[in-house]
């Protein structure tokens, strides 16, 4: 939620800036903003929209400084306008800062700075840094952010510049990103790798209250005291490559086609030599295992979803209870968890403000917390007990996809570990699922490769313009539907709801007319039957069905409208499957639509507020 790069070294830095928020459009595109040092003033530039409006304007700024901040904004307090974009500075123009995050205790603070004579002119939390800054400010920027740091509360990243320290940029984070990028001669700060990937793969992450001091040729960190604090430099292996489109015509379509690579790199060395699942990092052994009585697992939007699987997983193979709420509603329950729970909380930044607050209600509570994410060094890697790795690479299109794939992919690897520690799976019954699991990143890419993405447009373009869409599924299709209805909401702003097909006749059933468009998700299953009643349920009330089904179901093609194939697998591992079509759809309904899927509005990538 909102991107902040800062750049400092020997280059003119206004485009390099700029280059960085493009690679950090996806955590906010509502307004942008830059502010550069140039002959010992602030250079400024603001736009409202997206970026493109302003690399419309972006000529308007000399290209000389070598030093300066952008930010990409979402609003949280203040609507989207030239005023309320970052950086702000103070009453005396000397000192620029951009904010992420929300700071709590804002108002208070504006009042007492105007009571002191300060003057705002923005309605944004974010504003008072600046003012703190400048109040705090003896000489040191160093010391007038850790003062200014404080004295907020909440959760955010801050970072400043001021033309008295021409050579230096000042950050500090917390509770939401903030990592630096080691250049030759210069250096980055910026709220997510991307910024800065194009440019340098070495990365510092800072922790919470740690003043980072960049300059051109040094980077140091602080304790808010002034102490200096260590910090490891570590490799960041992404590929450049990811965040580039590399040919499609957006992130979502790329990243739905790199799908199977990111469950091969998922799945990689965490199958051994006799089938058996490997799980490093998972922070238990055996012994804790088997003394979990309850799992929880956390989750927001997506990631909510993948959790959805894992339970079906976890409890049919592990025979272990578990429940999956939204982390919004759980940190808020005063749920009844002990010293005999896992807390699983699934997120692919690992920055989602709720589901920290819920991992920590968990842990508050003596429940042992397993973060699944895709991000190194993100906040939930730091406060949980056994973190276990996406790799699903940089994912960038709004709308979660190949990070849900790999989530699902984790929870079922998980399912199996723990049913075999359990001794509920044997290891052979463990090797037959891991062996069909190591064929689904090629049965994922011959289907792909196979111009399902060509059908599943052909069939969008005749739904385009639904006024609703309803997707149904039973047992492990449920939170397949689901996640297809988000995509749906997401991407195309139709409403659509999803169900578990047999409550439908308990009042969504009431919703279909003639032609109403159901999307039903009928992969092979022991729930089949069942399905395919409610499917002639919806058909009898002339409702049009596309099905997600398992290839050489050609039975089912004289029943429904529109079929949808995807490779036959065991039906636990259908869901990696199932939901890719789903997915497509979603993609084109948008596309035949006209709407910008790679940014959806009102949304944000990474949600770092509550
Ligand atoms: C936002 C994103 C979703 C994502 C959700 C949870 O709403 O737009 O795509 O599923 O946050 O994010 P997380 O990073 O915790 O998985």
């Amino acid at each position: 939620m909102c991107g902040i790069v800062g750049y400092v070294g020997d280059r003119p830095c206004r485009d390099i800036l700029f280059r960085g928020l493009r690679k950090l459009e996806y955590r906010g595109y509502d307004s942008a903003g830059i502010s550069i040092i140039s002959d010992g003033r602030f250079e400024l530039l603001h736009s409202v929209g997206n970026l493109d409006n302003l690399e419309a304007i972006l000529d308007q700024m000399a290209e000389a400084g070598t030093l300066g901040l952008a930010h990409t904004r979402w609003a949280t307090h203040g609507r989207p306008s030239n005023e309320n974009a970052h950086p702000h500075t103070d009453c005396t123009g000397r000192f620029a800062i951009v904010l992420n995050g929300i700071v709590e205790n804002y108002l208070a603070l504006r009042a007492a700075l105007q009571a002191e004579g300060h003057e705002f002119t923005s309605d944004t939390d974010a504003e008072v840094a600046a003012h703190l800054i400048e109040r705090a400010f003896r000489g040191s920027l160093q010391e007038a952010v850790a003062e200014a740091y404080r004295q907020m509360e909440g959760h955010f990243t801050c970072c400043a510049i001021a033309v008295d320290e021409p050579d230096v940029i000042v950050g500090i984070r917390k509770e939401t990103p903030l990592v630096v990028g080691l250049g030759e001669g210069e250096n980055y700060l910026a709220s997510a790798i991307p910024a800065f990937l194009a440019e340098t793969r070495s990365a510092i992450f800072p922790e919470d209250g740690e003043v980072v001091v960049v300059r051109r040729e040094s980077v140091r960190l602080y304790d808010l005291e002034g102490l200096p604090v260590d910090r490891e430099v570590q490799t960041i292996d992404w590929d450049e490559e990811a965040a580039e489109k590399s040919g499609y015509e957006t992130f979502m379509l790329k990243e739905i086609h790199e799908q199977p690579t990111a469950l091969a790199d998922t799945l990689a060395e965490r199958i051994g030599q006799d089938g058996e699942v490997v799980l490093d990092g998972l922070g238990l052994t055996p012994e804790s295992i088997k003394e979990i009585r309850q799992i929880i697992v956390v989750a927001c939007g997506t990631s909510y979803h993948a959790g959805l699987v894992g339970k079906y997983a976890l409890e049919r193979w592990a025979r272990v209870p578990v429940e999956v709420e939204v982390a919004s509603e759980f940190r808020y329950r005063d749920p009844v968890i002990g010293p005999d729970c896992l807390c699983i909380a699934v997120t692919q930044s690992g920055e989602t403000a709720d589901t920290l607050a819920a991992m920590r209600l968990a842990r508050q509570a003596g429940a042992r917390v397993l973060a699944v994410t895709n991000i190194v060094g993100s906040q939930a890697t730091r406060e949980a007990d056994g973190v276990l790795f996406t790799r699903a690479g940089l994912e960038i299109g709004v709308a979660a996809t190949k990070t849900f794939l790999t989530q699902v992919l984790v929870m079922l690897l998980l399912g199996l570990y723990f049913a075999e520690v359990r001794g509920h799976l044997t290891r052979k019954q463990v090797r037959s699922y891991s062996d069909e699991l190591r064929n689904i990143p090629r049965l994922l890419g011959d289907y792909l490769a196979d111009g399902a993405a060509e059908h599943v447009d052909e069939v969008a373009r005749d739904y385009a313009f639904n006024r609703f869409f309803m997707c149904l599924g039973r047992n492990l299709s449920v939170p397949v539907a689901m996640e297809g209805a988000l995509k749906l909401k997401e991407i195309s702003y139709i409403p659509t709801d999803a169900y578990a097909a047999g409550e439908m006749k308990h009042g969504p059933i009431a919703l279909l007319e003639e032609g109403s468009p159901v999307l039903v998700v009928a992969t092979d299953s022991f729930v089949y039957d069942k399905l395919i009643s409610n499917v002639q349920e919806v058909r009898a009330r002339g409702a049009r069905v596309i099905a997600v089904a398992s290839e050489g179901n050609e039975a089912l093609k004289e029943m429904v409208d529109e079929v949808f194939y995807v490779p036959r697998t065991d039906e636990m591992l259908a869901p990696l499957l199932a939901v890719v079509p789903l997915q497509l759809f979603a993609y084109y309904v948008a596309k035949n639509k006209g709407e910008k899927v790679d940014q959806p509005r009102n949304l944000a990538k990474t949600v770092t507020v509550e």
